[in-house]
């Protein structure tokens, strides 16, 4: 899997409340997205364009990956979201969130949409990436092929509020364990999403939580997602963000485990380690299986910025 900036918090920030875009510049979030969406009322939505590409070209982001969510393809919204923002701030742009997808002609819909007006505005062509939302059942039974339908593609995300009146769900609380079912009524749905992004190589996203007061409760869902693979979730108030870029990276001691997993099997693969292909490590037995498994952790923690606190040193021969 290619290397992928982080994005283990991404900022919810309704593109009508311009306080809320200011202020979502200086939070601690690996990633925001400005909402043209379901955050928007419709009457909201024209200003809500025009603020996003004032707040965009302002600049002040950081490093942030810079996303906007337009609206879905069975509205009247979408062409124009995507030819005012990205027209108007192109440049100052990372990716499009496309909502409620159904199926991969959606995607494809877009990403020709993005070709013309990348075109027409001079901007470089093909790097504004797609972040797919699946929020339907529709949209879930055909993930796959939502996943490979663009080289745009950059996320898969699960949308849970949508897809949990999609699918009748019996209850009101996104995310949260119900007291009639002892499993996570939601692992299903999130490993679909997970094994088609993993196919296809891009990050697996998980999407919010609504009792924003409640950030135990955001943690104990969030674990649920972090424990699967998925690389991070939305955040919708800045009490979340913290929680989520922990919980989405991995711990010290794992990260260092990993770093020391890469150098001590790289060693016994060496020549001066006497070409093994399995070594010890303390007690642990490593093969080229454990590598991989290494590197993504020791991925995950590089792209989040850790600094390693283990070395290695080569056993005496
Ligand atoms: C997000 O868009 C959701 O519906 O949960
Ligand atoms: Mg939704």
């Amino acid at each position: 899997m290619a290397e992928l900036r982080s994005r283990r918090s991404n900022l919810a920030v309704p593109g009508s409340n311009p306080r809320f875009l200011e202020k979502a510049k200086g939070l601690a979030a690996d990633q925001v997205f400005l909402d043209l969406e379901d955050a928007c009322a419709p009457l909201a939505k024209p200003g809500a364009r025009k603020n996003i590409v004032a707040a965009l070209n302002e600049g002040g982001w950081g490093d942030k990956i810079r996303t906007v969510r337009v609206n879905d393809w069975t509205t009247e919204w979408t062409f124009t979201d995507v030819i005012e923002v990205v027209g108007g701030a192109g440049g100052n742009l990372d990716c499009i969130m496309l909502p409620k997808v159904q199926d991969a002609g959606q995607v494809q819909a877009l990403d020709m949409l993005l070709t013309q007006v990348e075109k027409a505005n001079g901007l470089e062509v093909g790097r504004i990436g797609i972040e797919a939302q699946i929020e339907t059942a529709q949209g879930l039974i055909n993930v796959n092929q939502i996943a490979f339908a663009s080289p745009r593609i950059e996320t898969i995300i699960f949308g849970p509020a949508d897809f949990m009146a999609s699918i009748n769900m019996k209850s009101l609380v996104v995310g949260a364990l119900h007291p009639d079912y002892a499993g996570d009524p939601f692992h299903y749905i999130l490993m679909q999403i997970l094994m088609a992004a993993r196919a296809r190589g891009v990050q697996a996203i998980d999407g919010p939580f609504l009792q924003v007061r409640d950030v135990d409760a955001f943690r104990e869902v969030a674990k649920r997602s972090a424990v699967l693979g998925f690389d991070g979730k939305w955040v919708l108030h800045p009490g979340q963000v913290d929680a989520a870029n922990e919980i989405y990276s991995p711990s010290q001691e794992d990260y260092d485990h990993a770093e020391l997993i890469l150098d001590a099997y790289e060693w016994a693969t060496s020549e001066a380690g006497g070409k093994k292909g399995s070594a010890m490590l303390g007690d642990e037995m490593i093969d080229e299986a454990s590598r991989k498994m290494a590197l993504v952790i020791a991925g995950k923690g590089r792209a989040a910025g850790m600094q390693r606190t283990s070395t290695f040193t080569p056993p005496e021969s």
